[in-house]
């Protein structure tokens, strides 16, 4: 398993003072080093319906349009991704739909990004896309997952084919021989999904996965699925996430999952959740970075003196975590995860 990028997640979670990852921060965007995580949505668009994702809120959807051009891609490119420490396509809607994914992820490799990664409901994935992806240079896929068994899987995840994601991950199996990738899967939970997570491994063979991340619902606009409470799960949860715990032990699987859930999981900002504010870098067809950037006509240090982010994240070694966190600075990006 390739695990660079997880042992650096974990020493940003463990390193609990946010004033010296600002200046380390500072340090690597003044000397021009990668920090950013590069978000990038391709196709504002997705095959999939699922209820808790806002693909079931009409009014979202007929705001999404666009398809990345490839002037474009070669454009954010050469303007961010040789500041980029990993490059996720697919963000907030469906990457596969994209029609020439080995070619961004060749850019990706092109411009050294260390880490690539799609993140992808997984249904239009062939072997050979995936040997395509695999050849281009990804190094993991995160698959997302909201059901265990068939019935659950496409109640949640509607238009989804149950038979055609466990398939793929036969292909993942089997081009494992070949490559050396990262499989991620990632549950979202709520009340109703949440107990079937501890026959995962019925279903799933951990021969073809190598990290389960689990995470709970969000509110994301005025989706088909609304129960947010997780008060009944609560008290279960220990016990479920000691069993998969044991479970991912045995099949050598990386486990993320948060240590313990509240009623509405409200977000508390940690150090590492103030930082990736200043490290998410969000792309679409129409976006780069920040609502403010004119990529089409300056540069990322241009932009950035611009706006004296230099300054910005000086100023945040010295601020408490409060101040920065209630600071009303966003990096004006839609789609967040
Ligand atoms: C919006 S999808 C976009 C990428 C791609 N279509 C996919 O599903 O992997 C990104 C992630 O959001 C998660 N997601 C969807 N609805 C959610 C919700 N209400 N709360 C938290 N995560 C959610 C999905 O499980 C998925 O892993
Ligand atoms: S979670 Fe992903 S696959 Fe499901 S509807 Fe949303 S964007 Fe599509």
């Amino acid at each position: 398993m390739k695990n660079g990028i997880y042992k650096l997640l974990k020493l940003n979670s463990r390193i609990k003072n946010h004033r010296i990852k600002f200046l380390a921060l500072y340090l690597m965007h003044r000397l021009g080093m990668r920090y950013l995580s590069v978000n990038l949505d391709p196709v504002m668009a997705c095959n999939l319906r699922c209820r808790m994702c806002y693909f079931t809120d009409e009014n979202y959807v007929k705001k999404l349009k666009g398809v990345l051009k490839e002037k474009d891609a070669q454009r954010m490119a050469n303007l961010v991704f040789k500041r980029a420490l990993k490059l996720q396509i697919g963000c907030g809607t469906e990457p596969t739909l994209y029609k020439d994914l080995p070619h961004l992820v060749a850019l990706g490799k092109q411009y050294g990004v260390p880490y690539i990664s799609l993140t992808t409901n997984a249904n239009l994935l062939t072997e050979a896309s995936v040997r395509d992806l695999l050849k281009a240079g990804l190094h993991e896929f995160t698959i997302s997952l909201h059901g265990v068994s068939k019935a659950s899987y496409e109640h949640f995840m509607q238009k989804g084919n149950f038979e055609k994601f466990v398939e793929v991950f036969e292909i993942f199996k089997k081009c494992k021989q070949d490559f050396d990738f990262n499989v991620r899967i990632n549950y979202t939970f709520n009340k109703d999904n949440f107990y079937e997570l501890g026959h995962i491994f019925d279903t799933f063979s951990g021969d073809s996965f190598d990290i389960l991340q689990i995470r709970p619902i969000k509110k994301l606009g005025e989706t088909d699925y609304q129960n947010f409470d997780l008060t009944e799960i609560v008290p279960h949860y220990t016990k479920l996430l000691d069993q998969l715990k044991q479970q991912c032990k045995t099949h050598e699987i990386l486990l993320m999952a948060p240590a313990k859930i509240d009623n509405q999981m409200s977000e508390v900002q940690t150090s590492a959740g103030l930082i990736h504010d200043y490290t998410f870098c969000y792309a679409s067809p129409d976006f780069l970075f920040n609502k403010e950037f004119d990529w089409k006509r300056e540069d990322f240090t241009t932009f950035t003196q611009r706006i004296g982010w230099s300054n910005t994240l000086f100023r945040n070694i010295f601020k408490s975590a409060e101040e920065i966190g209630s600071v009303s600075y966003k990096l004006n990006y839609e789609l967040r995860f």
